[in-house]
């Protein structure tokens, strides 16, 4: 009995031969070092965001994989365009094994300067996009009997931090959100990973003006995602040192905890 405990989480992706994915946020960063990563390790990628004209770049960067590549450009916001693209990618790939949700903005800002159509457009993108995915993907994969959804969240999710008052709260309801997915769809053969990265260099960070700890490439992103699904992790977390700390700032009593991230942060 005591076995179960070691078990992985989820199902193992470890050979990605054959294997068909759909990278939702992937015309830059994360989404498109992990599409091309994947597309050289074997797989059939579909890649999605709203810029057509980077997501046929990114395809055609690979000049060996197009025939496995798909490109399905739209915009997470609009329920009918994801109905649409799921039609669209199970009809070019007949099944899918994993979808990767990972559209998202970032937006700093403070409580004295809060700008409310930002914070709405900020909610919009990164959490109702998501209960629409899951709404259009979970009568699919269920119907598959098979398959695995990934949501990125984020460390800053963890704990309150400054300048994320409302990125760090949206990623802090994806924590939630991914959780209460696995207690819906582990049950059923469906697996739910909950991608949790520190700092990586992409476009959404390169508006921080501080130091950024722990910074990690893109393509060392994607190699700790893949390592995590092979694993089977729940939770992928990266950089393991900065995460773990910060996951264990997190679960310090709030004096404690205020104290070392003022501290720390220098706010
Ligand atoms: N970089 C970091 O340090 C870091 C840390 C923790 C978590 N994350 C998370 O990792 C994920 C990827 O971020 P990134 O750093 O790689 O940022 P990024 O390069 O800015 O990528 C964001 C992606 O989301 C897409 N997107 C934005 N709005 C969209 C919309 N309305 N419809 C469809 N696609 C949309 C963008 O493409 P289009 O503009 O072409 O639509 C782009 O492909 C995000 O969820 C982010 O919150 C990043």
């Amino acid at each position: 009995m005591l076995t179960g405990l070691f078990k992985p989480l989820n199902p193992a992706i470890k050979d990605w031969r054959g294997r068909s994915v759909w990278i939702v946020g992937a015309s830059s960063g994360i989404g498109a070092a992990l599409a091309s990563a994947l597309l050289q390790a074997g797989a059939r990628v579909a890649v999605s965001a709203r810029r057509a004209d980077r997501l046929q770049a990114l395809i055609d960067s690979h000049p060996d994989c197009g025939q496995r590549a798909c490109v399905v450009p739209f915009d997470v916001t609009d329920a009918q365009a994801w109905q649409a693209a799921c039609e669209t990618v199970w009809q070019a790939f007949g099944e899918i094994d994993l979808v990767v949700l990972g559209a998202a903005r970032y937006d700093p800002q403070h409580a004295w300067n809060l700008n409310m159509q930002d914070v709405r457009a900020s909610y919009e993108l990164n959490v109702i996009s998501m209960y629409e995915a899951v709404a259009q993907l979970t009568p699919r994969l269920l119907g598959q009997r098979h398959g695995s959804l990934a949501v990125i969240g984020s460390i800053s999710g963890y704990t309150g931090l400054p300048r994320a008052v409302v990125y760090g709260a949206t990623k802090a309801a994806l924590q939630n959100f991914t959780e209460t997915l696995y207690f819906d769809l582990a049950p059923k053969g469906i697996g739910v990973f909950l991608i949790s990265p520190g700092f990586v260099q992409t476009p959404m960070t390169a508006k921080n003006d501080f130091e950024m700890p722990g910074l990690m490439t893109p393509d060392q992103a994607a190699v700790a995602i893949m390592r995590g699904l092979a694993k089977g992790q729940f939770e992928i977390r990266f950089p393991r040192g900065f995460a773990n700390a910060l996951r264990w700032i997190s679960r310090l009593p709030y004096r404690w905890r205020f104290a070392l991230l003022h501290r720390a942060t220098k706010q």
